[in-house]
Formats: C-alpha cells, structure tokens, sequence
C-alpha cells in the first residue's frame, strides 16, 4: 500500500545523497538522467529539437521498442497537447519527455495512466521547489492559477483484445519563465514553476529523474484508491463553478471526483452530471 507519506518519506530516503536540484550542469542529459533512475530498465534518449517527443516515440513504439523507453527533449518545435491543441515547448527552459508503457490494462483505465503522472508531478514540484501545485481535471497541473504543465496520453489499440498494445505518455512542463517569454496568445494562462528569470538553474535532468522514480513507484499501483485520494487532495477548482467545453458548452459546478476519474457536476438545474474524460475540457469562470 503506497500512502503519501510513506511515499515521499522513502523517495526522500532514496534521493537525497543523488539529487542535486541547483547545479550549473542544466543540459538535458541521457547519461545524468539514467544515473539517478532507480530502475535501470529505462532507456533514455534525448534531443536538442524534435517536433514531438510523442510523435517520435509511437514510432519507436511501432517498431517495438521496449517498455520504459523515454524520450526527452531540449526543446520542441511541434509539441502535441489534448484536443488537437499544440504545448508552447521553447528551448533551455522546460522539461518535454515521453515514456512507453505496455500495462495490461482495459483502455477504459487509460485514465489512470494521465492521472498516476499528474500526482507524480505534484509529489516532483511539492518536493523539489517546495511549492503546493493543483491539479485541473483531468491533466493539467497548475502554480498560483497559471498552468505549468500538460500531460498527453496516447494510446494504441490492439484490435483483438481492445487492450491497450502500447500507451505515450507526453510530459510537458514549465520550469522557467522561457527567454523571451510566452507568446501573448497564451500569456495569460501559462505559467512557470520557477518564476524569476534570475533563478532559472535548477537541474532539468534531477527533475524529471524524480518524477520518472516516483511515478514508475506509484505505477505499481494504478489505479488504487491511493493515487485516487492523492490526486483529490490536489484538486483545482473542486466546489467552484466551471464552464463545460464538449459538443455543447454549459455552466456547472465541480462537487466532487469519482473513483473512475469522471468529474461529478452539478448543472444549474440541480441534476447531478457525471462528465468522463474526452473531448471535453473545463475551464474556471474567472480565467
Ligand atoms: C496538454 O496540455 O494538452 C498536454 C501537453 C503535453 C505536452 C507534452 S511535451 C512532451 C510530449 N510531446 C508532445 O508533443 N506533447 C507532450
């Protein structure tokens, strides 16, 4: 049973004589990320620039790389986002990685993949800069109501079992605030997680190192009402009204997540809506 404490306490245990979250060494670095990483099955490959660090590993995937391949990235100039949308991923200021999982899961519980990452995160941004991020349903994580990072999960079926034959799993986060800032069009809800320019050296290869740790730990129990509480408890805008985006648009407020990961709303006539994930977004009322 993995339970918050005892999480953090033994990656606390494991990391402190390896990491070294302030260094002058920021390059993204294979060797260095492979270093820290507890479990020596994972295969780092990095890039200066790559469209997408998605893009490129379904296609390794396709041609049967192994589980636990990674790809990071300095920077990227096609990042995907959900939704068709495309991820602000500019060189030397963020972390942009994906990993190749085979779990034998339904594809219905692909969810539990998105969520796993976004309570990973938080345990990586909550322990390495001290911060309290929340999460916004269902993978988007924020800092001081900005968004910060973005998790892409993408899934290939296998026709005959309707099983998930592999899944990518897309990270994109915002560490610092990029050289020349972000783009006007989406300045006002991107965020960074370190927020002055000057502070701007924290090792990129210890951060993802301990998100990959904590997240291949926490792994081993997807799907358990663990995860569930811990991604809970971070939750952003839980009791606040939202403005529902899918086919429709409609106002409701968040009363509540379900252990499946559907969102349990309250529509303005009172019925109670339970909103699964998909081609749907939600978005707060006052950003
Ligand atoms: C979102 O915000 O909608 C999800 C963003 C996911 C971005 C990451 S960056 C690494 C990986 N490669 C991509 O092209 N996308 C994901």
């Amino acid at each position: 049973m993995i339970n918050e404490q005892q999480n953090t306490a033994k990656t606390e245990q494991k990391n402190c004589k390896d990491y070294l979250l302030y260094s002058n060494k920021t390059a993204i670095s294979s060797q260095r990320i492979e270093e820290l990483l507890f479990d020596k099955d994972c295969r780092v490959l990095t890039f200066d620039t790559i469209d997408s660090t998605n893009l490129y590993l379904k296609k390794l995937a396709e041609d049967g790389a192994n589980e636990k391949t990674i790809v990071v990235a300095n920077h990227q100039t096609n990042g995907k986002g959900r939704l068709g949308r495309s991820f602000y991923s500019p060189a030397d200021s963020g972390i942009y990685f994906s990993i190749l999982l085979k779990p034998n899961i339904e594809l219905k519980n692909a969810v539990n993949v998105t969520t796993c990452a976004g309570v990973a995160m938080c345990l990586t941004l909550e322990k390495m800069f001290g911060i309290k991020p929340k999460i916004k349903w269902v993978n988007d994580i924020f800092v001081n109501d900005k968004k910060v990072c973005g998790i892409l999960t993408e899934a290939a079926v296998d026709s005959d079992t309707n099983k998930p034959k592999y899944v990518v799993l897309g990270v994109g986060c915002n560490l610092f605030v990029p050289k020349d800032d972000f783009p006007t069009e989406i300045s006002d809800i991107a965020g960074s997680v370190v927020q002055s320019k000057e502070n701007s050296i924290a090792d990129r290869n210890a951060v993802i190192a301990h998100f990959l740790n904590v997240f291949f730990e926490l792994c081993a129990s997807l799907g358990s009402s663990e995860i569930y509480e811990m991604y809970k408890e971070r939750m952003f805008l839980l009791g606040q009204k939202v403005k529902v985006m899918s086919s429709e648009q409609f106002e409701a407020e968040i009363i509540d997540i379900n252990p499946d990961f559907s969102l349990k709303l309250k529509l303005e006539n009172g019925e109670i809506f339970n909103l699964n994930t998909g081609e749907v977004s939600v978005r707060s009322l006052s950003v």
